[in-house]
Formats: C-alpha cells, sequence, structure tokens
C-alpha cells in the first residue's frame, strides 16, 4: 500500500473475505471447482471497502476534508462508512430513482450528504468531474482515483492465499464502471511480476445484456468502448453506459486472454434464486452476474477449471429486485394452528 508503515490506516477492518467452494451449482454444472468470493461480508457490504480505506486514509494525509462520488449505490454507502470513521465530510451524487434504497440508507446513517440528480450514472459521474476540476477543496472518490485501485487488488492477493498458493484459471465478475477489473488484474499481474505466482488467471468481465458497452466491444474486436446513451438492467449497481476505466478493463480482458459477455436480466435473477437457494448465498444482482454466465461459458471453461466468481454485494441492500411477497406467508393466530401448519409442512 502507498504509506509509510507509520501511517494508522482509516479501517473497519475490511477484506478477509471468505471463498467459499460452491456445493450446489459447481456440481450441476459439471465444474469441480467453484469458488464464491463472497465480497457481501465486507463492512458496508460490498468490495468498495477494500479500495475506500486506502483511498480515505490518503485523502485524510492530504488534508482533504470534504469527499465526493457518483455513484450507483454502494461506493456512497462505502465513501460515507470511511468518511464517518475519519471524521471527513462525505457526498455523494446519484442517480435519482437509480439506486437501490438499502444503499442509500446507508449512506444517510452515516451521516453523508446525498444529491440526487435527475439522469443516469454516467451523467452524475460527468457533473462529479466537473465539479471537482472547478473546486479544488472536493476530493474525488471514484475508481478513477488510484488508491481505490490499490486497495481492490488486494482481492487477487487474498485468492491466491485462499487456494494455498494457486492462482485461479477463470476469475469472473461484474462489469460496471470497470474500476475493480482493473484492480484484480492489476494484483495477479504483481504476484507474477514479484514471483510470487507463475502463472495468470484468465480475465471474464460479465455485463447486463442492455448495458454492456465492454462486452459490445470485445465481442466486436474494437479497441475502443462506445458509451451506451440508455443502459438499462435490474442490477442497477452495473447500469453503466460509459464506463470510466475501460481502457484498463479490455487491457485486462485482453493481455490475460479472457473475454467479456452479457447475460439478460432474467438470468440474472435466476442466478440471484440459485445463490440464495443452492449456496446459502443471498447477492444483489450485479453480483450474481458470473453466476449467470457459468451456463453460457461451461463448456469453455472446461469441468477441471478453477473458477472464482466474484459475488461483489450483499443481497441485503436491494431488495427491490427480488421482489418478495411477505404478505404470501401464512399469519397464525395461536398455537393450534402452528402445530398443524408444522404438521403440514413436515414430510411423512
Ligand atoms: N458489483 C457491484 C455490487 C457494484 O456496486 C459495482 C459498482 C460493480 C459490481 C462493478 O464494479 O464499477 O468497478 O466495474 N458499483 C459502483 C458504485 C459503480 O457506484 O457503487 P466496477
Amino acid at each position: 500500500m502507498p504509506f509509510a508503515r507509520d501511517v494508522k490506516p482509516i479501517s473497519l477492518q475490511e477484506g478477509g473475505t471468505p471463498l467459499v467452494p460452491s456445493s450446489g451449482i459447481g456440481k450441476g454444472l459439471g465444474l469441480q471447482e467453484l469458488y464464491i468470493k463472497n465480497e457481501g461480508q465486507n463492512p458496508t457490504g460490498s468490495f468498495k471497502d477494500r479500495g475506500m480505506t486506502v483511498a480515505v486514509t490518503k485523502a485524510s494525509q492530504r488534508g482533504a476534508r470534504t469527499l465526493v462520488c457518483a455513484s450507483t449505490g454502494n461506493t456512497s454507502a462505502s465513501l460515507a462508512a470511511y468518511a464517518a470513521r475519519g471524521g471527513l465530510e462525505a457526498v455523494v451524487i446519484v442517480p435519482s430513482g437509480k439506486v437501490a434504497a438499502g444503499k442509500l440508507v446507508q449512506a444517510t446513517v452515516h451521516g453523508a450528504r446525498i444529491l440526487r440528480v435527475k439522469g443516469n450514472f454516467d451523467e452524475a459521474l460527468g457533473l462529479v468531474l466537473e465539479v471537482v476540476r472547478e473546486n479544488p477543496a472536493l476530493y474525488l472518490m471514484n475508481s478513477i482515483n488510484p488508491y481505490r485501485i490499490e486497495g481492490q487488488k488486494t482481492l487477487a492477493y487474498e485468492v491466491f492465499e485462499q487456494l494455498g498458493g494457486r492462482v485461479p484459471d477463470y476469475v469472473v465478475l461484474p462489469v460496471g464502471n470497470a474500476g475493480n477489473i482493473s484492480a484484480i488484474w492489476k494484483g495477479f499481474l504483481e504476484l507474477k511480476s514479484w514471483r510470487i505466482s507463475d502463472r495468470l488467471p484468465r480475465m471474464v468481465g460479465v455485463q447486463a445484456a442492455e448495458a454492456a458497452p465492454i462486452a459490445e466491444a470485445y465481442e466486436k474486436k474494437r479497441d475502443h468502448v462506445k458509451p451506451w446513451g440508455d443502459a438499462r438492467t435490474v442490477a442497477s449497481a452495473i447500469r453503466i453506459g460509459k464506463p470510466a476505466s475501460w481502457k484498463k478493463a479490455l487491457r485486462a480482458i485482453r493481455d490475460s486472454g479472457g473475454l467479456s459477455m452479457t447475460v439478460t436480466d432474467r438470468e440474472i435473477l435466476q442466478a440471484v434464486d440459485e445463490l440464495a437457494s443452492k449456496e446459502g448465498l443471498f447477492v444483489e444482482a450485479a453480483s450474481a452476474t458470473p453466476v449467470a454466465a457459468l451456463k453460457h461459458l461451461r463448456r469453455t471453461l472446461g469441468p477441471r477449471a478453477t473458477i472464482v466468481c466474484v459475488a461483489t454485494g450483499n443481497g441485503l441492500k436491494d431488495q427491490e429486485s427480488v421482489k418478495v411477497d411477505l404478505e404470501r406467508t401464512p399469519e397464525l393466530s395461536g398455537g393450534p394452528d402452528l402445530l398443524k401448519a408444522l404438521r403440514d409442512s413436515t414430510p411423512g
């Protein structure tokens, strides 16, 4: 990390998340070694905390007072928590009506100032970049901030350790603004350049079918990404049409011999359901895209490949997308009703 040894980080003890071996999904697809890296167990419930600890510590060291980001939700929740921890102010700019309520609740309770802008995330980020350029008192906390990437790359180190000093064959992850795929690739490149590992994984970037500028560039073999004006998907975290780090992401995918592909909203919601019901992991919609992609990829990957799917965020934040109808669960009036209901639901 880019600090002298005596620097005390602004930390919530992020990272160290479980690498959970798949029990049901891998078997069903004929994949023998499938893991889910459960980033939803970070302090604010997403991988963003890995980078936020580094970037907020750096900002604090530099004497910044007001930290600002545009966000589809998780970055704002994470920034709000780490700013609170460091005694700094946070201002988060979100696209109005397009962020999961749980994430806005987090940003609010941690004391961030929330500004909603009409339009989408890409427009919100454009505004933030403009405002930061004009006002040096504001410190930019989006993943264009290189310190975010420095923190997020630690996922690669951790996976390597958790696999007993092995690099997986494939790392499959959702891609939105494209910071994370660039960060994880950087982590694996470092391990190799330091000769801690002798190989690299293939990076597989998954996007939602109607928010897929990077997958499109990959498929059409373009060396640049054309922005999508109207990105749409149930996976609100990755509803992004103009990814800021597109260049690094395309490089990670191509240099690693990986690929980029899309999955439909229907497939995403089915994968949320499968992760919850077969693995016991409740992830948000964006975080289920890798598992949705596995169905298309299983032949390409092969049965013996070591595959790590990154489950980037916790499902508890994004309850809108799963649409659970609690009214349909029975409400009982007393003991006898309860006994009968239990008897009816007990096999035999
Ligand atoms: N998964 C989740 C749960 C996310 O919140 C994000 C990004 C991604 C995947 C994609 O990561 O942008 O590095 O490619 N969320 C950002 C936010 C944009 O504002 O919270 P990426």
